[in-house]
């Protein structure tokens, strides 16, 4: 543990990537400029639902192993790496929002100037090719003085959490990749990586070094494949669901055997939301526009994300005819399950779309109700279970697969309905079990009385 260890940014990424810190035992401070984030950590309590989180930022705070301040100076001054890990959301033209990492370089340049001796600054924020040599770079060197290489170093270290999972990612990542500007920077790194993750651990975590482009292109397409994978089995979950008997999940499970696609990401669905899929690949298109290469897959995928949600709208509006004074009920509101995270989240773009047709919704989720009320307000009810949910409902959509879901029968729906219609937008239900018994859509299900089609 030679070296000291600030974060600045305590979101899912800073956050999670603090305790694998933390628990390895260094002493790290983070920054956040969010009062009430910094209460929040400080006091042991993680600002959002993500499993296992609270229970090591509480041992970290019981072990006087992290303080979380906004006074960015401090940081500087008291650690040797900083990681940077704010938010690079989209500007509304889809081009990449890079004000939080430019004001977060700024800070450091200022603090840089002050500080004897050589530190590291890594980007572990997700950013398009050319950000951390172009952008942060001579931000840091112009308000600092120094010189990159001698006097600071730099590395882009992006990262590969997903929501749901994201500390056991974090302790158990399948590859670390460091974009070094020079080998001293991608070195110091290295090192810093080989002590939380010792070459004898049973997960022999594999290191990439590599420049600084590559090392934020390979975010870009990672993210741009995994997206892309949902959209292409989602392009087959729409012709089956015109072709009688046909089953995107037989067809998922048997793709899935084949090693060279594997089993993940080929879950057909209402699309995918989050905070990083629908922004990453807008940002990857518009940076390849600005490279004057037309990303034509990429856009793509975008397209048929963009349509996916509808999908289930139109197989209600089938069935039902009119939309308008229907009553919808929505289980899951998190734009996955295991989260709290609303953002991206196709919930809202189904229910906007029930709204305008004049639908009365109600709605359910065991963790995102109060992010949701933030985001969607009032114009829906919210309800205290799915069982309520479902009372009296002319059609319900299930939105978010989470778990508790899967325990509803048929018969749970023709006790609280009169006529039950159930459209499940992420296969989470056994068609078997609903088929013969209430009225029982899906997406990419292809059977004859999947409404009409
Ligand atoms: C995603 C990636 O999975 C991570 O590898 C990456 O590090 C992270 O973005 C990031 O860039 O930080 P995350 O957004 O947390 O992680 O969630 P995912 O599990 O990837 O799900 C994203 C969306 O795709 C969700 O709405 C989910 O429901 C949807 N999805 C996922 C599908 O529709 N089908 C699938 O088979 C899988």
């Amino acid at each position: 543990m030679t070296q000291k260890v600030s974060i600045v940014g305590m979101g899912y990424v800073g956050l999670c990537t603090a305790v694998v810190f933390t628990k390895n035992g260094y002493k790290l401070v983070a920054v956040d400029e969010n009062q009430e984030r910094i209460d929040l950590v400080n006091n042991g309590i993680s600002p959002f639902h993500e499993p296992d989180l609270e229970q090591l930022l509480q041992e970290s705070i019981n072990n006087d192993c992290l303080e979380c301040t906004s006074d960015i100076d401090y940081a500087i001054l008291n650690t040797d790496i900083t990681f940077l890990t704010v938010g690079t959301p989209t500007n509304s033209d889809g081009s990449i929002d890079l004000k939080a990492i430019k004001k977060v370089a700024t800070q450091i340049g200022e603090t840089l100037a002050k500080k004897d001796g050589y530190h590291l600054v890594v980007v572990k924020s997700t950013v398009v090719p050319g950000t951390t040599e172009n952008v942060v770079k001579p931000i840091i060197e112009k308000n600092s003085g120094k010189t990159c290489g001698p006097d600071f170093g730099l590395c882009m270290n992006p990262e590969f959490l997903s929501e749901g999972s994201a500390v056991e990612d974090a302790f158990k990542p399948y590859r670390v990749v460091i974009g070094e500007y020079d080998k001293k920077s991608g070195e110091i790194l290295e090192d810093l990586y080989q002590e939380i993750y010792p070459e004898s651990s049973e997960n022999k975590v594999t290191i990439k070094r590599t420049t600084l482009p590559t090392a934020e292109l390979i975010k870009y397409a990672n993210n741009g494949f995994q997206a892309t994978k949902i959209s292409y089995i989602n392009t087959i979950a729409n012709v089956c669901q015109k072709i009688p008997n046909a089953d995107v999940t037989a067809i998922a499970d048997v793709m899935g055997l084949d090693p060279v696609i594997s089993p993940k990401f080929l879950g057909a669905g209402i699309g995918y939301g989050g905070s990083c899929f629908p922004k990453d690949i807008r940002a990857f298109i518009t940076f390849c526009k600005s490279l004057e290469y037309n990303p034509i897959m990429l856009k793509a995928t975008h397209e048929v994300n963009e349509k996916q949600a509808y999908n289930v709208i139109e197989i209600a509006k089938r069935q039902l005819k009119n939309l308008k004074g229907k009553k919808f009920a929505i289980l899951g509101l998190a734009f996955k399950p295991n989260t709290d995270d609303m953002r991206g989240a196709r919930s809202t773009v189904i229910i906007k779309k029930l709204l305008e047709e004049g639908s009365i919704v109600t709605a359910y989720d065991p963790q995102a109700i109060s992010n949701a009320k933030r985001d969607i307000g009032d114009k829906i009810t919210y309800a205290p279970s799915a069982m309520e949910c479902i009372k009296d409902c002319d059609c319900c959509i299930l939105v978010t697969e989470w778990d508790e879901f899967q325990k509803l029968t048929a018969e749970d729906f023709m006790k609280q309905t009169k006529q039950p219609f159930l459209i499940d937008g992420r296969r989470t239900f056994k068609p078997q079990d609903f088929n013969s018994k209430i009225i029982f859509a899906a997406i990419g299900l292809g059977q004859k009385n999947n409404c009409g089609q």
